[in-house]
């Protein structure tokens, strides 16, 4: 490696998604000794070998660390994508972290969303479920924003179904719930930054060939 050379500096959803990514990374010879430590409080971590930075964020604030150019690389679900409309490539679907997008409530509600009728929709995703509702369903719908335990939403009363992930589908099944309607399948996804890539087009290219390559 070059003295010059700059770091390259990931920024990575913390939790699941994180530890797959640094297995997949490890794979194709990028370690991070410092990040295995589960009980550090430690926010950033470096490989000073190959010159790389990493470090974790809340999944929605990633895209926006790409965007700016504070991480020239990112890790997130393709429903922070969807969510959060940043300014990034989207360079390399990881095939992890697969679950889908789906319009959910109890069986009852399967007709409201057959009659065009006003309903209340909560979800984490105002967005997606605002696009999928007003543009590609017609339906005009009272969308209410929450920040995780959907489920609730229609069980205590406050919204007719949700836009929320379903992955195993547990969660819905043990609260009487079911999927209603499939918005889109969701993986994790690697952002990187516009100019990055074109200021640092080498490594990041032979980056993304070695991953394709464990895919
Ligand atoms: C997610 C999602 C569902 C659940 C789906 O919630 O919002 O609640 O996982 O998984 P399942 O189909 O395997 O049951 P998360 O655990 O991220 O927490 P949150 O509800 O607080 O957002």
């Amino acid at each position: 490696m070059s003295e010059d050379m700059r770091y390259l500096t990931f920024a990575l959803g913390k939790g699941r998604l994180a530890q797959k990514t640094l297995a997949l990374l490890e794979e194709i010879g990028i370690t991070c000794e410092e990040m295995k430590d589960k009980d550090s409080r430690k926010l950033i971590f470096v490989n000073e070998e190959l010159k790389l930075k990493f470090f974790l964020a809340k999944g929605p604030d990633v895209p926006t660390y790409v965007e700016y150019g504070a991480a020239d690389i990112g890790v997130v679900g393709k429903d922070t994508l969807l969510e959060e409309e940043k300014r990034a490539y989207e360079v390399l679907d990881l095939g992890f972290g697969k679950c889908r997008m789906c319009v959910c409530g109890p069986a009852s509600a399967k007709e409201l969303l057959q009659h065009h009728e006003m309903i209340r929709v909560a979800s984490k995703y105002p967005k997606i479920a605002k696009d999928y509702f007003y543009n590609k369903k017609h339906q005009t719908v009272d969308i209410i924003k929450l920040n995780g335990s959907v489920e609730l939403g229609p069980i205590v009363g406050l919204s007719d179904v949700i836009v929320d992930i379903v992955e195993t589908g547990s969660t819905l099944k043990e609260n009487g719930l079911e999927v209603l309607e499939e918005i889109c399948p969701i993986s994790a996804r690697m952002i990187v930054n516009q100019v990055s890539m074109k200021m640092e087009a080498e490594r990041i290219k032979k980056l993304i060939a070695d991953l394709k390559e464990r895919l």
